[in-house]
């Protein structure tokens, strides 16, 4: 189906003005049901695979194959370095210099690793701030190193959750939660934009209000990397770590990122857990006889195991296009997307469906949370997905949507918003 439906002459202006659309074709779309046009809005979950990614993959398998070995430090772009090779695309995503950040791992095991390092209690100061809704397997890495520390996490524990009769979180009331218990907080750890409800919270705020009460900060950016703008050094954030598979469209279980801000890099108070890689390149291979570790200098020092250079190829092609783009442009975009939608969403009804993430720019990215009121919201998902329209639920009651300004336009929204109409309308 190529002919634009009637009704839409107005997305379809729009795309027409858009400076960014040619983005699209560099994308794989999936495949749609035979009779409809696809509609992806699922970016927040898994990104879109990149054109570019395949020949990216095979130029790795192709130099294994032909060089075993000597590809490591066989020119052009040797293996040994590889991992060095995408800390200025992310550096400038995070908004970080290349030396405070480094490709490696997944998230979750990135957020133990910044424990390891960062959650020290003491006698006095031992509590973490998280939130409420915060991501399950945020909850499990805490409570778990809480508990490896021999203390009690629902003891440990300082929770900020929404108002009564509210669904997102207020940056006041975290705040005042500092001000009242931040002596006793060693850490605080929130989204950078909440999983559930869209929201993009104030970082700079939180981390200027931690900061103030001695606590430090770190943030889960899985939602926000490539999504919206982050100044993470000059925000003075302790450490930030984020998955790849969503926005930056790295692939499914892609090699994730961690920021750790330079005024630690220096820092011999640290722990941390250390392996070869993290060591010096230069000295790497040389055996001590006195096991010392040597970390090289920067983030890339918290590295542990030899790098999956098949699983980085995807990140580095993935990286190349928002620089040529520039996050910017992209937000800008983005903004104009998820304006559009909600309007559209608006015109449906107050009874019909409700948008959970907040109205202000400031606060949301990409990501918009609804509510339908007309019924089964997981039913709805699945019947959206018979006709090509990918979105997704989560419990217990809401329908997240993602216009991604790399790869969708407005007239995906808006044939998304008309599938919603013609069920509101049954
Ligand atoms: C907010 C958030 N945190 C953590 C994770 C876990 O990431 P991983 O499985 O890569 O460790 C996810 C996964 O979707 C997430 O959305």
């Amino acid at each position: 189906m190529t002919r634009d439906p009637p009704g839409c002459e107005a997305a379809v202006r729009l795309d027409r003005a858009d400076p960014t659309g040619r983005f699209r074709d560099r994308f794989h779309l999936p495949a749609a049901p035979a009779g409809h046009d696809g509609v992806y809005l699922c970016g927040h979950s898994l990104g879109l695979q990149p054109r570019s990614v395949a020949a990216r993959v095979e130029r790795e398998l192709q130099r294994w194959a032909q060089l075993g070995i000597r590809a490591y430090f066989e020119e052009p772009a040797p293996w040994y370095p590889y991992s060095e090779t995408v800390r200025p695309g992310l550096a400038r995503l995070v908004g970080a210099t290349p030396e405070e950040v480094v490709a490696m791992n997944a998230l979750t095991v990135n957020l133990h690793l910044m424990l390891a390092t960062f959650y020290q209690p003491t006698a006095t100061r031992r509590r973490i701030l998280i939130e409420d809704g915060a991501f399950p397997s945020d909850r499990y890495a805490v409570r778990s190193q809480i508990e490896l520390h021999r203390l009690d996490p629902d003891d440990t524990l300082v929770r900020v959750a929404p108002r009564d009769g509210e669904r997102t979180l207020r940056t006041d009331d975290i705040e005042s939660r500092l001000d009242r218990d931040g002596d006793a907080i060693a850490l605080v750890l929130l989204p950078g934009v909440q999983f559930q409800t869209g929201q993009r919270l104030d970082l700079q705020r939180i981390t200027a209000a931690a900061r103030r009460c001695g606590c430090r900060v770190g943030f889960d950016l899985a939602h926000a990397v490539g999504n919206v703008p982050l100044a993470l050094h000059d925000w003075d954030v302790d450490f930030a770590v984020w998955c790849s598979y969503k926005y930056l469209n790295a692939g499914p279980g892609a090699v994730a990122g961690c920021f750790i801000h330079a005024r630690h890099h220096a820092s011999h108070g640290l722990s941390r857990l250390a392996g070869w890689w993290g060591t010096d390149p230069d000295t790497r291979f040389v055996m001590r006889p006195d096991d010392r570790f040597m970390p090289q200098p920067g983030a890339a020092g918290w590295q542990i195991s030899t790098p999956p250079i098949l699983a980085l190829a995807p990140l580095g092609a993935s990286l190349e296009m928002f620089d040529e783009v520039g996050l910017d442009a992209l937000r800008d975009k983005s903004l104009r997307l998820t304006g559009w939608l909600r309007t559209l969403l608006n015109d449906l009804g107050p009874d019909v469906v409700e948008v959970v993430t907040p109205v202000d720019p400031e606060s949301h990215g990409a990501q918009l949370s609804l509510r339908w009121l007309g019924g089964d919201p997981k039913a709805v998902v699945e019947e959206l997905s018979t006709e090509g329209i990918v979105c997704d639920f989560r419990e217990p009651d809401v329908i997240r949507v993602a216009p991604v300004p790399l790869y969708n336009t407005f007239i995906d929204v808006w044939r998304f918003v008309d599938a919603l109409r013609r069920r509101a309308r049954r």
